[in-house]
């Protein structure tokens, strides 16, 4: 089970679990890596421009809600094999705030690796039926909470506010407006704590009726209220090429936008997979607009998207993902196609500022009509005083 921990004193009173010796040990260890930025619609690793070459990393599916970086036994197995395959980030889906991360979080940063976190979780989300009501103060304890947990990390790249809340019915659209009250706040959060300048931004489904509004509306407002970068799932890709993936509209489409954007899932499974898509991913045909992907999804679960099995994760609903690693074809797939198409040098054609998107209107794919957000609970307020701006 999940747990938020309460912020301040109640946060730095939560005990490291780990004995004294191995927090030692990973504390000396720890390498800090340049932290990713953005600037106008692209990532910056110091001066070099950042593509995002990585995979989605759940291991036992959401069901089991299990916090991968939380467990040595899990990550450290995983982290030969992301070395192996030479990707650069992981996105991880949910996480424990309550428990101490630095073995998995120093692993990942002496192997390079940045990650990418969902600051929701099954527990505490805003859910798309009740937005109003989910969006609370202890939703936002929790929201902040893993922020504390994560900010000391020289390879936290970046935190998504919300992954997929809105679907294609028109009434979670409605939902937007909580989700980006919640990245809103992350951001001034992040601010009033005083923590480095970490990346917040929304995970969009792979939805074709109102991907282009809520790519608008997360870009639309004042520069506190627009996210720092837009990422979508994007599965089109079957046995395909650039312009039969109508990769070349979502160029076009999302030409002039103003943000970073990177996939945040890709890799359709009904084809023979052999990740080709990453050839155009790191042409010159997509770096203008497009920073890279992670690929869905590095461990096989039953949606049938993994490169690796871990023996027994599918059992007891999928509670244990300390198993043998085996690799599946498709792992030798993705890391020869990694190899074929590294990430391209240069600046990529990137446009070095950034620009915001009017704010769309409502219409039958959009229902939101009018552009303030919510403002932010009194609760959730009192609970960072004074830090609050
Ligand atoms: C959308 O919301 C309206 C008003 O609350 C409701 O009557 C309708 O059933 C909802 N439709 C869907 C598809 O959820
Ligand atoms: C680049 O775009 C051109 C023109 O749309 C297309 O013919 C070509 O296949 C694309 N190449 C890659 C690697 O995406």
């Amino acid at each position: 089970m999940k747990s938020a921990a309460l912020l301040s004193a109640a946060a730095a009173a939560i005990a490291v679990h780990g004995s004294p010796t191995a927090t030692l040990r990973s504390k000396q260890r720890a390498t800090e890596l340049d932290p990713i930025t953005a600037t106008g619609n692209a990532f910056f690793k110091g001066s070099e421009r950042f593509y995002v070459r990585g995979v989605d990393y759940q291991p036992g599916g959401a069901s089991a809600n299990i916090d991968p970086l939380a467990n040595p036994d899990v990550c450290l197995p995983d982290i030969e094999k992301f070395k192996t395959l030479g990707i650069n980030v992981i996105r991880v889906y949910s996480t424990d705030n309550s428990v101490d991360h630095d073995e998995c979080m120093n692993a990942l940063a002496d192997a390079g690796i940045y990650v990418v976190l969902d600051a929701n979780n099954p527990k505490y989300s805003i859910n798309r039926a009740d937005p109003h009501g989910s969006y609370n103060t202890v939703y936002l304890q929790s929201v902040f909470a893993t922020i504390d947990a994560f900010a000391k990390y020289s390879n936290t790249m970046a935190f998504f506010s919300g992954n997929e809340v809105v679907h294609d019915h028109l009434n979670t659209t409605l939902a937007a407006k909580y989700v980006k009250a919640t990245d809103r706040d992350m951001r001034a959060y992040i601010k009033a704590r005083g923590y480095r300048k970490i990346l917040v931004g929304y995970s969009a489904a792979d939805v074709t009726t109102n991907r282009m509004q809520t790519a608008a509306y997360f870009n639309c407002g004042s520069d506190e209220e627009r996210s720092d970068f837009f990422a979508f799932n994007d599965y089109s890709w079957c046995t395909s090429d650039f312009v039969r993936s109508g990769w070349d509209k979502k160029v076009e489409l999302f030409t002039g936008y103003g943000l970073p954007i990177f996939l945040s899932e890709y890799g359709c499974n009904t084809n023979e997979r052999n990740f080709g898509e990453l050839e155009s991913l790191m042409h010159s045909n997509m770096t203008s607009v497009y920073s890279g992907g992670l690929m869905y999804e590095y461990t096989m679960e039953a949606n049938k998207y993994g490169i690796v099995e871990i023996e027994g994760g599918q059992e007891n609903g999928g509670k244990d993902q300390t198993g043998e690693r085996k690799e599946l074809p498709e792992f030798a797939a993705f890391s020869s196609a990694l190899a074929a198409y590294p990430a391209p040098t240069g600046d990529g054609g990137y446009t070095s500022t950034t620009t915001s998107q009017a704010c769309p209107t409502a219409d039958e794919h959009w229902a939101i009509e009018e552009t303030t957000l919510p403002e932010i609970p009194e609760g959730a307020k009192k609970v960072c005083s004074p830090l609050w701006p």
